[in-house]
């Protein structure tokens, strides 16, 4: 191999050459351009070479040469300016922190289960405020100031007006618009001044279910929850109505659904008896209808009205109402993907 070969050899290792890091590139700038390094030596050299070879060989030590200045250069410049970058920001280019990315709250999760199931089949969603009226939380819903069925939610007042103690204030709203026939899902927050327990919460969600319309009756109200459950709780979930008393529904019902007996917590939950109450509903009472200036010869409707709370708790084997309310981060990250 002639020396120029091995120049040309030189020439095409340092064209490939490539570092990140700053000691490499030291050692090939003393390789080659180093006070005792290869291109000194071959300047050296160059005084021996015949005359007749003297413009190849200078051809090809210069094109050395700038090869490996440049390459020197390029490299600095690139390793300097990830340098500056670090300085202000920190390493640009390290491997970042995974996203924790949030999940649904467990009643949320729910709330949208029932609301999808419900809207297969006509319903629509609405909502109303929390802060509400004497008239649509009590009065309108034939609960005048006298009557002792008020009792039955111990309620929270703001000066003239109450914190909702049922969704069912929402059923005025819509009726009162005038627009007939309705079929609505309201859910919504509810609040009720009670001792705080692992079954009870000052606060709560419902939701309410509301259908008005020419000629709905009782059939239509007991078909529609029991396609409710079969799609909720699985084909073939026992339900049975129980009669009842709501001042706002007749007849009144609450529906339970069959939980078994077969494990303690099933014994636990049901008091012994396998079924858990679910809901109330009914057929709107025609002072309801004729509050909300509906004529009750005209029209019927039923509505029910249940509680997402519980369901989600029954659902995913919550025990204790207060822990879905402290966002514990060990409780809702179970949530992420469902
Ligand atoms: N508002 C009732 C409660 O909070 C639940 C309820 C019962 C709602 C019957 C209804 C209904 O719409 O028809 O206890």
């Amino acid at each position: 191999m002639t020396m120029i070969d091995k120049i040309k050899e030189h020439i095409e290792e340092a064209k490939a050459f490539n570092t990140k890091n700053k000691e490499a590139l030291e050692n090939f700038r003393i390789k080659y351009l180093g006070s005792k390094g290869l291109l000194k030596e071959l300047f050296t050299e160059f005084k021996n070479i015949p005359n007749d070879q003297k413009k190849d060989f200078g051809q090809v030590i210069n094109t050395l040469k700038t090869v490996t200045e440049e390459k020197v250069k390029s490299i600095q410049e690139e390793l300097e300016s990830k340098e500056e970058v670090k300085g202000v920001y920190g390493d640009l280019t390290r491997p970042s922190e995974p996203i924790t990315i949030g999940s649904r709250h467990p009643i949320s999760l729910v709330k949208n289960q029932i609301i999808d199931i419900f809207s297969t089949i006509g319903f629509n969603v609405s909502e109303g405020p929390e802060i509400e009226d004497d008239w649509h939380n009590f009065t309108a819903l034939n609960l005048p100031e006298y009557h002792p069925a008020r009792d039955m939610q111990d309620t929270f007042f703001i000066a003239e007006h109450v914190l909702r103690t049922h969704t069912s204030s929402v059923q005025i709203r819509e009726m009162e618009k005038g627009k007939l026939p309705l079929r609505l899902v309201m859910p919504g927050r509810v609040y009720r001044n009670e001792a705080v327990s692992a079954r009870s919460n000052c606060f709560f969600h419902q939701i309410e279910g509301l259908y008005i319309d020419k000629g709905v009756s009782f059939a239509d109200l007991k078909q529609t929850l029991y396609y409710f459950v079969q799609q909720f709780f699985g084909e073939g979930t026992k339900v049975r109505f129980r009669s009842s008393y709501f001042p706002f529904t007749e007849p009144s019902a609450e529906m339970d659904i069959w939980a078994g007996l077969e494990t303690e917590e099933n014994r636990r939950l049901t008091k012994g008896t396998g079924w858990l109450e679910v809901l109330g509903c009914g057929m709107v009472h025609p002072n309801v209808l004729e509050a909300c200036n509906i004529n009750s010869s005209e029209y019927t409707g039923f509505a029910f009205g249940m509680g997402i709370d519980r369901i989600t708790m029954l659902k995913y084997g919550i025990n204790d109402i207060r822990d879905l309310f402290v966002n514990d981060k060990r409780l809702l990250s179970q949530f992420s993907g469902v």
